[in-house]
């Protein structure tokens, strides 16, 4: 199978593009109106998304904050891989928060915010813009794209969303593609009345060539003005969403729920894969399966760390070994069609049962995670839940004789030698990205009060690793996180993960359990 394979010689479709040498093209005349009969027709999705409810709110405040400016939000577009292969298409996350599209819709489309005439009717109805979803017409059957077109060529990849199916699932209105250069261009300049654009520049690399085009020949020729302008639209809408709305709170518990399959699969392959080469990437395997059975994929790459790799923080190779006796720290994610992931992680120990050793540290680690719970409310920052994580290791830290200073010293700005076994953050909002809202402002995340409807994880650890001198031999290549996700409501936080045990107790049955559904 390849794109080559009935691509026409002259063709100027998206195959062209790509090297083109190893399969017969038919050319005839014939063949071309021969593939264009026969075919009965198929009609892909037209329902209504759930989402559609939610993005008209999600779309007048971003309205609001930027009057009379065109507002460019691309989906992205397809990657190579190699050749004419690939990676999996997943719609930019600004877009897909606006569009409320998830799964793949839809490489290449770009959904506009145009401002509206002072004296338009949709000005006298209170609105500031309207809002256009620009995508590729259907490739079907009546089309020569349909067996020519390898990315929208429905030949290649069945039947798929067009304009009207699009202004169906989201509620907004389309337009072909190909308008799209005229409509961004238009009217743009500097000068009084004019309009300005701002474009989400990472998701589309094309579309903000276009754009910068459109600037430079419209009097906006400061490269920085032109990108601190698309930060800002950037950054507002990383802002937005971190209060949630209803329908985003119910997709993460639906992430949260899936993720739960994929601890209790790896639970139930864990003891037949004890112990044999690359068991880490078995496990790895039977949570991404349920990714793909349950969800959209995971949300992240799935980290299975066991022994020495647990302190590594972002050990994602995953082709160790999960060895009887040791700590087997998984984090992982699944992401649902709407593409909102969970973020969890757990510790296990692998023959079933915490040495006294892990034990110890496994709980230090856990009454660290509910101290941070216990002073979140509403009006609390993440600068606070930090400091409370941080105060029990230190402590912890310090009881065993391996902080070289005081807690207090430690705790102090110019010491936080106990940050050598916690280097990373222990709290983070999480929604369409498992690192959600990363564009917003420091005094708007770090240091802002926690508000109703905001998700976010809770995961402290502790990494100590194998070549640690300063650690007993018996704390080398022990590595402990626990992750939660936490809805703050009006009345405090809520463990949106309850249903995944954590205790040492609840771990233990928990293992047993899967372990005999496993053998069954
Ligand atoms: N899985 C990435 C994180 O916990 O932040
Ligand atoms: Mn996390
Ligand atoms: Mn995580």
């Amino acid at each position: 199978m390849g794109e080559q394979s009935l691509a026409v010689e002259g063709d100027s479709t998206d195959m062209e593009d790509r090297v083109n040498n190893r399969t017969l093209r038919p050319v005839s005349s014939t063949f071309r109106e021969f593939m264009t009969e026969g075919w009965e027709s198929q009609e892909p999705q037209q329902k209504a998304l759930e989402s559609s409810a939610f993005t008209p709110a999600r779309l007048q405040s971003l309205s609001e904050r930027f009057p009379g400016e065109r507002l460019v939000i691309p989906a992205g577009n397809l990657k190579t891989r190699n050749n004419d292969c690939d990676y999996a298409f997943r719609p930019d996350t600004t877009f897909a928060y606006y569009t409320g599209l998830g799964e793949d819709f839809e490489a290449g489309a770009v959904l506009v915010l145009n401002p509206v005439a002072e004296d338009s009717p949709e000005a006298a109805e209170g609105r500031k813009h309207t809002a256009t979803l620009f995508v590729h017409p259907r490739a079907d059957q009546s089309t020569e794209d349909y067996y020519r077109s390898s990315q929208y060529g429905e030949y290649w990849v069945g039947p798929r969303p067009g304009l009207e199916e699009l202004a169906a699932m989201t509620g907004i209105e389309t337009e072909d593609i190909a308008q799209l250069p005229d409509a961004l261009s238009k009217d743009v300049g500097t000068e009084q009345g004019a309009i300005r654009v701002r474009v989400v520049r990472d998701a589309d690399p094309q579309i903000t060539q276009m754009v910068e085009d459109i600037r430079w020949a419209n009097g906006f020729d400061s490269p920085d003005d032109n990108t601190d302008a698309d930060g800002k639209l950037h950054e507002f809408a990383a802002e937005a969403r971190m209060v949630k709305d209803s329908y985003e709170v119910s997709q993460m518990r639906q992430a949260v729920d899936a993720t739960k399959l994929g601890f209790d699969r790896i639970l139930e392959r864990l003891p037949e894969v004890a112990d044999k080469p690359r068991s880490e990437r078995m496990l790895e395997g039977a949570f991404n399966s349920i990714a793909r059975e349950r969800g959209n994929d995971v949300g992240y790459g799935t980290i299975v760390a066991s022994g020495s790799h647990a302190p590594v923080l972002h050990w994602m190779r995953n082709n160790g070994t999960v060895s009887n006796g040791d700590l087997l720290l998984i984090d992982a994610g699944v992401e649902v069609n709407s593409l909102y992931t969970a973020d969890i992680t757990r510790t296990f120990p692998v023959g079933g049962t915490f040495s006294p050793l892990q034990r110890r540290i496994y709980e230090t680690v856990l009454s660290a995670q509910q101290a941070a719970f216990d002073v979140a409310k509403p009006g609390v920052t993440y600068s606070d839940m930090h400091h409370t994580v941080m105060r029990v290791l230190a402590q912890a830290l310090h009881d065993w004789g391996i902080l070289p200073v005081s807690v207090e010293e430690s705790l102090s700005p110019s010491g936080q030698q106990h940050r050598r076994w916690h280097a990373c953050g222990c709290a983070h909002h999480l929604g369409l990205d498992v690192h959600d809202c990363a564009q917003a402002r420091y005094e708007s995340y770090q240091d802002a009060p926690i508000e109703a409807g905001m998700i976010f994880t809770i995961e402290p650890g502790l990494y100590f690793k194998d070549n640690d001198l300063l650690v007993p031999p018996e704390y080398r290549g022990i590595g402990v996180r626990i992750e939660d996700d936490v809805l703050m409501t009006e009345h405090g936080p809520e463990w949106i993960s309850a249903g995944i045990p954590k205790t040492v107790d609840d771990v233990e049955q928990w293992m047993a359990q899967r372990a005999a559904a496993g053998q069954r």
